[in-house]
């Protein structure tokens, strides 16, 4: 069986939307058998106690430097012998070092069609406020692999998600997570733990 590490910083939906994925048969072949959070009053940390899933926090502010948080997280990473990492909502950067060891196998849930609203400073509500900004008319989910450059991995899944008229940042962050981030992330990990079960 995959163990799958999920990486959370704030009220942990996505989290829950692999959890309840994992309860419904919809994940077979991966568990969720750790969650690190990046702060200690992340809601996700309660989801995670709620589905008796182990967790552990890294608060980034604990870390001056940054290859330190990394290499904090790589050892809980490997000491709980974690195969697949999935970033829901997670709002550190992993370094170098963490992405060498786990190429490929690291995966993001990014609130927007990449590569349009991507990148350094884009992510939560940003997003959202950036698309109606530029005023598109369709916007979506992306689920990547994690690489060095921010947002900028190998697309895995996108959803698009219409853009109404009198949406708000926030009417639009939430339908973009019902209509599409609930679902592509669930299937991304089953996706990706099922092709390292094979490769085995
Ligand atoms: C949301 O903005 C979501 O779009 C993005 O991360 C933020 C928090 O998600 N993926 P979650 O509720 O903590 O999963």
């Amino acid at each position: 069986m995959i163990k799958v590490a999920v990486l959370v910083s704030g009220g942990g939906t996505n989290l829950q939307a692999i959890i309840d994925a994992e309860k419904a048969g919809i994940i077979t072949s991966g568990k969720i058998s750790l969650v690190v959070a990046s702060r200690s009053d992340a809601y996700a940390l309660t989801r995670a106690e709620n589905a008796g899933i182990p967790s552990a926090v890294l608060r980034r502010k604990d870390y001056a430097d940054p290859k330190e948080y990394d290499a904090a997280l790589l050892k809980v990473l490997k000491d709980n012998e974690i195969d697949l990492v999935v970033m829901a909502g997670f709002l550190s950067i992993v370094g170098e070092e963490l992405i060498e060891a786990y190429r490929d196998r690291i995966l993001n849930i990014h609130p927007s069609l990449l590569p349009s609203f991507g990148g350094q400073g884009f992510y939560g509500l940003k997003v959202h406020e950036a698309a109606l900004e530029r005023g598109v008319k369709v916007t979506g989910a992306t689920v990547h692999f994690v690489n060095e450059i921010p947002d900028g991995g190998k697309i895995l899944f996108q959803k698009a998600v219409e853009i109404r008229e009198d949406d708000t940042p926030e009417t639009l962050q939430r339908r973009v997570m019902e209509e599409a981030e609930w679902i592509l992330l669930p299937a991304a990990v089953e996706k990706v733990s099922k092709d390292l079960a094979n490769a085995r």
